[in-house]
């Protein structure tokens, strides 16, 4: 095999650790995992140096030929070395949202944890492709791509594949097909505006206004937009298992420059910011993701309710955007 790219994901929870198993069992890529040491009592476990070489075995044991390595980081940056040479970077160290807590609530402490996190990817691994799972992830976003200082094709969020597999997932058992069939896009904020673009959204290429009555379409947008909170009422904390594997899909797409359209939370300017009407914030929109990062916006099509609908999610985005500023400028 030729050269493999190396894929660095900082923080190894529950999204961190699910990316890398995925990953490890494609086989296709080098994985480097970093996290804080574990404490338990009055001892410090280097847990992520376990989880990978636990990996690393079970690649052995499926008989994949795999690279996996993990490093001990600490909060004020030490330990990060060997993001030298990523070529993209997964950020999900932070904290998950706790039943009755938003995802907005995270956003002071998740900010300073960027800061740390971009200086260190500025420092080892300044080129590379970073997408961030974070939650707030589109503030998240918007803070890593101001911290890092970077390119605004380079750095971008997760979320809208993961809202998309959820709307997908619902209609296709709704209608007992596979959603290999069932295509969607769910745009705008991360959270509970977020907006599952109907009239886009077909059935082997049927619009799905046609198969399904109005009444059903609204509960599935309605289970979609609270699909987070769904999970997190059953398990106590949130999602990682689809989170992980449209994380997969994402870098997939950069690693092997496929070329995906994929909705990610991405920043807008020039004409993408003039079509979407606004500017300066990270916002889910489909976009085309190659090894360069995103290389075109899509302008995706939307009746006049969905843009209205839009201009609601992105008017809670730009709220916690203003605040995010404050935050951000202290570290600038
Ligand atoms: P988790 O608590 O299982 O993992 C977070 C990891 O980050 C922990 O292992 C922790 O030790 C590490 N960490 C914390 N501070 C750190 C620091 N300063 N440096 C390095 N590592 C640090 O949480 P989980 O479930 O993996 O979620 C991670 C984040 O992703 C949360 O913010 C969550 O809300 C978000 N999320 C976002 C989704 C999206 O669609 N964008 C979907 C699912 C989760
Ligand atoms: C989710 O949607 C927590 O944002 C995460 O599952």
């Amino acid at each position: 095999m030729g050269h493999k790219k190396t894929v660095s994901i900082i923080g190894s929870g529950n999204v961190g650790e699910h990316i890398a198993a995925l990953l490890v069992l494609k086989g296709a890529v080098n994985i480097r995992l970093f996290d804080l040491p574990k404490k338990d009592g009055e001892k410090l476990y280097p847990h992520v140096k376990g989880k990978a070489l636990d990996m690393l075995q079970m690649a052995c044991a499926v008989g994949i030929d795999s690279d996996i390595r993990g490093y001990v980081v600490d909060q004020e940056g030490n330990g990060y070395e060997a993001l030298l040479g990523s070529d993209i970077v997964v950020i999900t160290a932070g904290f998950p949202r706790k039943p009755g807590m938003s995802r907005d609530d995270l956003l002071s402490i998740n900010i300073s944890i960027m800061n740390t996190i971009s200086k260190k990817i500025r420092e080892y691994a300044k080129d590379a492709v970073v997408i961030v799972v974070t939650n707030p992830v589109d503030i998240m976003s918007y803070a890593v791509y101001k911290l890092l200082k970077a390119q605004k094709h380079k750095v971008f969020g997760m979320a809208g594949v993961l809202d998309s597999s959820r709307f997908r997932a619902f209609i296709s058992l709704e209608l007992n097909v596979s959603p290999k069939d069932v295509h969607t896009y769910v745009i705008g904020g991360h959270g509970d505006e977020m907006v599952p673009l109907v009239s886009v959204s077909n059935v082997g290429g049927i619009p799905l206004a046609n198969l399904l009555e109005e009444k059903k379409i609204k509960e599935i947008v309605e289970r979609t937009k609270f699909g987070g909170g769904e999970i997190v009422d059953y398990m106590g904390t949130s999602a990682y298992h689809a989170p992980a594997a449209s994380v997969v899909e994402m870098i997939e797409s950069v690693a092997f420059n496929s070329h995906r359209i994929l909705t990610c939370s991405a920043v807008l300017d020039d004409d993408s910011a003039e079509y979407y009407g606004a500017k300066d914030l990270c916002v889910g929109i489909p976009v085309k993701l190659g090894e360069n990062g995103i290389e075109q916006i899509i302008k995706v099509p939307m009746t006049d309710y969905e843009k209205e609908l839009w201009y609601r999610s992105i008017a809670s985005v730009k709220k916690n955007i203003k605040l995010a500023d404050e935050f951000i400028s202290k570290y600038l």
